[in-house]
C-alpha cells in the first residue's frame, strides 16, 4: 500500500547548458569574411568555419549585453506601461521579417536577441515564427535551437492574423509593411496587430505619387492618423546606435479604426503599381 504522508520534494537546480565555443571566437567576435559568399572567417590569422553553437553564444552575449543596458530598461517600461493586460490583450504569436542572416550579421544577432527578450517580456504564449529569403542553414539551426520556426515559403509578409500577433520586422523594406497591412485591411484584423518596425509616418515626407505606386497603405494610416506609434527609446555606448535607430512599436487603436466603420471607400483594397524592388 502507498504512504499517505506528504513529502517534501527539494526542486532540482536546473544548471543553464554551456555553450561550448573556441577561447578563439569568444575573445574575438571581430571576425571577417574569407570572400562574399564563405562560410569560413578570419580571426587574426585563423580561418575557422562558424557553426550555430558559435552564433548561439555571440546571441546569449547580446541577449546579457541588453538585458544590462539602459535601452533595454527604458524599452521594457514603456511596454509594460503601454502594450500588457489590462491596457491590451496578450499577444499570442510573433511573427518576424527581415531580421537578415543571424550568422553572418552582428546588427541581426541584436535583432534577434531582443526578439528573443519580447518572447518573455510580451508572455507570448502561442509560436515564433521567422521568414528572411537569405537565412543560411546555420541561420536555420539556431532558429530551431531557440524554438522559432522558420516560415517555409516566402509570403511577402501577406500574413492574414488569426490571433494577437506581433510583426517584428526591424529595418523592413517599405512594401513589405504595405503588404501586412494590405493583407488584413480589416477593422477587426488591424487592431490585432503590433508592429515593430520603421517608423512609418516617416514615409509620409516622400511625395505622395511615390508611396501611390508603391505602398499605398502607408497614405491611410498616416495622413488619417489611423496608427499610433511609440519610438524606441534611443541606445547609449553599450549598444550600437545603428541596430535599433527609427525603430518603433506601432499599432491601430480601435477607436480610430472604428471610426471609419461606415466609410465603405475607406475599406477598398488599392493596387500598388510596382512591387518595391527591395523585397525579395
Ligand atoms: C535593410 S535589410 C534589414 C536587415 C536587418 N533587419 C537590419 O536591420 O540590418 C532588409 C531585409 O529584408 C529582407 N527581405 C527582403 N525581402 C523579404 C521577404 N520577402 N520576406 C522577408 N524578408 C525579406 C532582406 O533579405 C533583408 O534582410
Amino acid at each position: 500500500m502507498q504512504s499517505e504522508e506528504w513529502k517534501i520534494v527539494q526542486k532540482k537546480k536546473t544548471r543553464q547548458p554551456t555553450i561550448n565555443v573556441s577561447p578563439m571566437i569568444k575573445k574575438n567576435h571581430n571576425f571577417q569574411y574569407l570572400n562574399r559568399d564563405s562560410k569560413k572567417k578570419v580571426y587574426g590569422n585563423n580561418v575557422t568555419q562558424i557553426s550555430s553553437k558559435d552564433v548561439i553564444y555571440f546571441i546569449e552575449e547580446k541577449m546579457k549585453a541588453l538585458n544590462k543596458s539602459v535601452f533595454f530598461k527604458e524599452l521594457k517600461e514603456m511596454i509594460y506601461c503601454q502594450f500588457l493586460p489590462p491596457n491590451r490583450p496578450t499577444l499570442v504569436d510573433i511573427v518576424c521579417y527581415g531580421i537578415g542572416s543571424i550568422e553572418k550579421s552582428n546588427k541581426s544577432q541584436y535583432q534577434f536577441a531582443l526578439m528573443l527578450l519580447f518572447k518573455n517580456i510580451f508572455q507570448i504564449t502561442g509560436k515564433v515564427y521567422a521568414y528572411d529569403p537569405v537565412l543560411s542553414q546555420v541561420d536555420i539551426e539556431v532558429l530551431t535551437h531557440y524554438n522559432v520556426e522558420s516560415i517555409k515559403i516566402n509570403e511577402k509578409a501577406k500574413r492574414i492574423v488569426t490571433n494577437q500577433t506581433l510583426f517584428y520586422m526591424p529595418h523592413c523594406p517599405l512594401g513589405l509593411y504595405n503588404n501586412l497591412i494590405k493583407a488584413n485591411w480589416d477593422r477587426i484584423k488591424l487592431k490585432d496587430i503590433i508592429i515593430v518596425g520603421n517608423r512609418l509616418e516617416f514615409y509620409t515626407e516622400r511625395t505622395t505619387a511615390f508611396l501611390e505606386s508603391k505602398a499605398p497603405y502607408i497614405i491611410p494610416i498616416s495622413f488619417l492618423m489611423i496608427l499610433q506609434s511609440l519610438l524606441f527609446p534611443s541606445t547609449t555606448i553599450t549598444i550600437p546606435d545603428n541596430i535599433f535607430n527609427d525603430l518603433c512599436c506601432q499599432w491601430f487603436p480601435i477607436d480610430k479604426v472604428d471610426a471609419y466603420e461606415r466609410d465603405s471607400e475607406f475599406w477598398i483594397l488599392k493596387q500598388e503599381l510596382d512591387e518595391d524592388p527591395e523585397i525579395i
